[in-house]
């Protein structure tokens, strides 16, 4: 169930028109949560990864924080977006490889937008793996809208979304935005935050999800030293 499919005609001209004044003033829900990222990053900070790393704003901000920092990158066109961006950058690097592929070690896994691209349990065992003891996975996630108290959670972001887009862009778009680069590959969410709260009871135990603002969850777990 999404709010947007509301059979009653009121609550969807009310979606019409929250659309209309988000395409106006837009915003990403994504980068709204690199704050989130780098308030828990761990003590030791030698190699950060970060999955389905787009054009790589969340790897500049892990720059500097990091010794290195690798981002990798399933689609051709954006990890060429992103590879261009760090290009002769000594601490940065990124790879156009699939998730699944990656080995070595890390101190810091970030996915932001990405965990629903991957098969869910195999990519946390994955990852999980992959770090440090110590080391911490940081997740931001999308969850399909099933239940009710789904919906009570989208319904707050709704109105809210375009009161943020307003602060945050003030001047309407008037025309589509076009950056001149690759549209960021999408995907809808097939699993449900209660599908990925029994996913996490499983692996990686101990994981601290949280249901979040702006259709978005939280997933927070250290790998024990
Ligand atoms: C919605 S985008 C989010 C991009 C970026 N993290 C952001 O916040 O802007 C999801 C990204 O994950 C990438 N992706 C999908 N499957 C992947 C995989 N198996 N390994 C690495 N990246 C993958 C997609 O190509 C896409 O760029």
């Amino acid at each position: 169930m999404d709010i947007r499919t509301v059979p009653n005609p009121i609550v969807r001209a009310g979606g019409r028109w929250l659309r209309r004044v988000n395409d106006r003033h837009p915003w990403s829900h994504n980068d709204h949560f690199h704050g989130w990222i780098l308030r828990r990053l761990p003590t030791r900070r030698r190699r950060a990864l970060d999955v389905g790393c787009g054009a790589g704003l969340l790897l500049s901000r892990l720059r500097g924080r990091f010794d290195e920092a690798l981002g990798v990158e399933a689609d051709a066109a954006m990890a060429g977006v992103a590879t261009e961006r760090f290009a002769g950058d000594p601490v940065v690097s990124v790879r156009h490889a699939r998730f699944e592929k990656v080995d070595g070690t890390f101190d810091t896994i970030t996915m932001v937008a990405v965990l629903h691209h991957l098969p869910l349990e195999a990519s946390l065992r994955h990852a999980a793996e992959l770090l440090e003891p110590g080391g911490r996975l940081l997740v931001v996630g999308l969850a399909r809208a099933e239940t009710l108290t789904d919906l009570a959670w989208d319904l707050p972001s709704s109105l809210l979304n375009p009161l943020v887009g307003m602060v945050r862009h003030p001047r309407p778009v008037t025309a589509p935005v076009d950056d001149g680069g690759p549209p960021l590959p999408m995907r809808d969410p097939a699993e449900t935050f209660a599908d990925i709260s029994r996913a996490v009871r499983r692996v990686p135990p101990g994981a601290r999800l949280r249901r979040r603002l702006f259709f978005r969850y939280t997933l927070e777990w250290t790998r024990p030293v």
